[in-house]
């Protein structure tokens, strides 16, 4: 069995921080996406991974993850010229997969639970694809499957007008290297795009056999700003335990979940979990929390910072509250009016602003 992440794409709603960082390696609670998505391939027993890169973003994510001897793993990397779909991406990884089963995984999703389970069911059924599928409160956006009674799809459809089930694609499938045939018969989409969920119909047209698994834990997609901040929000809440290695002066609170790493500094400040504070990061005089995660080497003075991610070496100097927002690498905030109380931020990196 091998495992392709799909780290291509453009991060188009993601700009404009997508425009020096690839989302993939967004951080949720101070750790990339995309070494989550590394963690739970190597737990389910994979360790052949190829990862299909953009021109633009691919030395980032090469550089991030090197040769995967962090996940004692081997990673090869598959360049694709242009994202023109998540069946291009399979077909451009062709000469990697050859004929292997292999885990398909969007390095933008994050899924609760890992994927080991889901591996093993693809490994005894011996389907022809296995699609992890979640109940949605609004299918219209997303790629819906019809099942009959034993579990198996009957039909998909791409963002349906009028669904008839609530069940959408979750970003993990597992294939047989019969879609390979299928995407070969497939044709590009109104968008342009080589759909998966076309290659998936036609492997239902062929008589194969596409079989489902309904996840009960939490999905997240970190498309777009606020699913980001709602993936760190979930996983701090989830998976964050108390773990205080920097320092603490005695006029500082610090309560309930919250992360300090080493070399960390917090100096008169109340910091209320759960909250991550990487390494190197100094915070005065200031309240964070909940739900923040604060990047390495940030300065954080004067400020109230809630419901945000901040990436490595800012400064947010006297911003009385920070909330709902997300902050890129190297950014200046300072406040210069008084009349901006409550700001809400989504700052690319190497920005300045004075408010
Ligand atoms: P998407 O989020 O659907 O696409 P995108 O990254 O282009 O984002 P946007 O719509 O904001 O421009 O992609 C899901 C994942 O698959 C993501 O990790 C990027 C990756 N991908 C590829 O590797 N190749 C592709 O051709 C496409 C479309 C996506």
């Amino acid at each position: 069995m091998k495992a392709l992440i799909l780290a291509g794409g453009s991060g188009t709603r993601l700009k404009p921080i997508t425009h020096t960082i690839p989302k993939q390696l967004l951080p949720v609670a101070n750790k990339p996406i995309l070494f989550y998505v590394l963690d739970q391939i190597r737990e389910a027993g994979i360790t052949d991974i190829g990862i299909i890169i953009s021109p633009e973003t691919g030395p980032y994510i090469r550089e991030a993850v090197g040769d995967g001897l962090r996940w004692d793993s081997r990673v090869t990397y598959v360049p694709q010229s242009d994202p023109l779909g998540l069946a291009h991406a399979v077909k451009t990884a062709q000469d990697f997969l050859a004929d292997s089963p292999f885990l398909m995984f969007l390095g933008d999703n994050l899924i609760e639970g890992g994927v080991k389970s889901f591996v093993q069911e693809f490994d005894n059924q011996s389907p022809d694809a296995l699609l992890l599928l979640k109940e949605v409160p609004d299918p219209r956006l997303f790629g819906v499957a019809e099942l009959n009674g034993k579990g198996e799809v009957m039909h998909l459809v791409e963002k349906p007008k009028e669904p008839k089930t609530n069940l959408a694609l979750v970003g993990v499938y597992l294939f047989a290297p019969e879609i390979h045939r299928a995407i070969a018969q497939i044709k590009p989409s109104w968008r342009g795009e080589l759909e998966i969920t076309d290659a998936i119909q036609k492997l239902l047209e062929m008589g194969k056999e596409v079989r489902s698994h309904i996840l009960t834990g939490w999905w997240l997609d970190t498309g777009k700003k606020d699913d980001l901040l709602e993936a760190n929000r979930v996983v701090l809440d989830g998976l964050l335990k108390r773990d205080v290695r920097g320092e603490v002066d005695s006029e500082s609170k610090v309560v309930g979940r919250v992360e300090i790493r080493e070399g960390a500094k917090v100096e008169n400040s109340t910091v209320r979990g759960p909250v991550s504070i990487a390494e190197g990061c100094q915070v005065r005089n200031s309240f964070i929390g909940p739900f923040t995660s604060i990047g390495a080497s940030t300065t954080v003075e004067d400020s109230s910072v809630g419901h945000s991610v901040i990436l490595e070496n800012s400064r947010i100097y006297r911003i009385e509250r920070l909330e709902d927002s997300l902050i890129g690498t190297g950014v200046e905030l300072r406040k210069a009016d008084e009349r901006f109380k409550a700001v809400k931020l989504f700052v690319g990196c190497d920005s300045s602003l004075e408010l």
